[in-house]
C-alpha cells in the first residue's frame, strides 16, 4: 500500500466515534493511515462524500454506524446500509476496487471491534496492493504495467 494513502473513516458520534475514544483510552493500536471524521449519524454520509474522498486520493473509505435498531435517529443506519450497497456497486462501475469501501456497525462499547475493522480494511488494501501491482491515480487503484 502507498504509505501516504489515507483511509477515511466516517464514524457516528454515538457509537464508533465513542468506540474510537475508548480505543484510545485503552491504548489499542491501529494504522496511522486511518483518519476519523465524526458525523452525527452514518445515515448523514452522502455517497458523494465517499466518492470525493477517493477522488482526492484516499486509499479506502469506511462508514461505521450504530448497530441495527440502535440508531439515535431511528433509521439512519438502515438508510446508510441501503446506500452502502449502491455506493459499492457505483464505485466498482467507476473503476474502484470493492476493497476500497466498507460499511459496518460498531457500538460505543466495542473498541476492539472498531480496531478489528480498521485492521481488516488496512489488510485488504495491502493485499490489493500485493496481489496486483497498483498505483493510486485519483484514488482509483489501477494496474501498474511497468513491472
Ligand atoms: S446515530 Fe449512529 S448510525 Fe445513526
Amino acid at each position: 500500500m502507498n504509505w501516504d494513502a489515507k483511509i477515511i473513516a466516517f464514524c457516528c458520534n454515538w457509537c464508533s466515534y465513542a468506540a474510537a475514544d475508548l480505543a484510545g483510552i485503552s491504548r489499542l493500536q491501529y494504522s496511522g493511515s486511518i483518519r476519523i471524521i465524526r458525523v452525527l449519524c452514518s445515515g448523514m454520509v452522502h455517497p458523494q462524500q465517499v466518492l470525493h474522498a477517493l477522488e482526492k486520493g484516499a486509499a479506502g473509505v469506511m462508514i461505521i454506524g450504530c448497530h441495527s435498531g440502535e440508531c439515535h435517529y431511528l433509521k439512519g443506519n438502515e438508510l446508510a446500509l441501503a446506500r452502502a450497497e449502491v455506493i459499492a456497486d457505483t464505485l466498482e462501475d467507476l473503476g474502484y476496487a470493492k476493497e476500497q469501501f466498507e460499511f459496518t456497525w460498531v457500538s460505543s462499547a466495542e473498541p476492539e471491534r472498531l480496531v478489528a475493522a480498521f485492521h481488516r480494511m488496512s489488510a485488504r488494501l495491502a493485499d490489493l496492493d500485493r496481489d496486483m501491482p497498483v498505483t493510486i491515480t485519483g484514488g482509483a487503484w489501477q494496474q501498474n504495467n511497468e513491472t
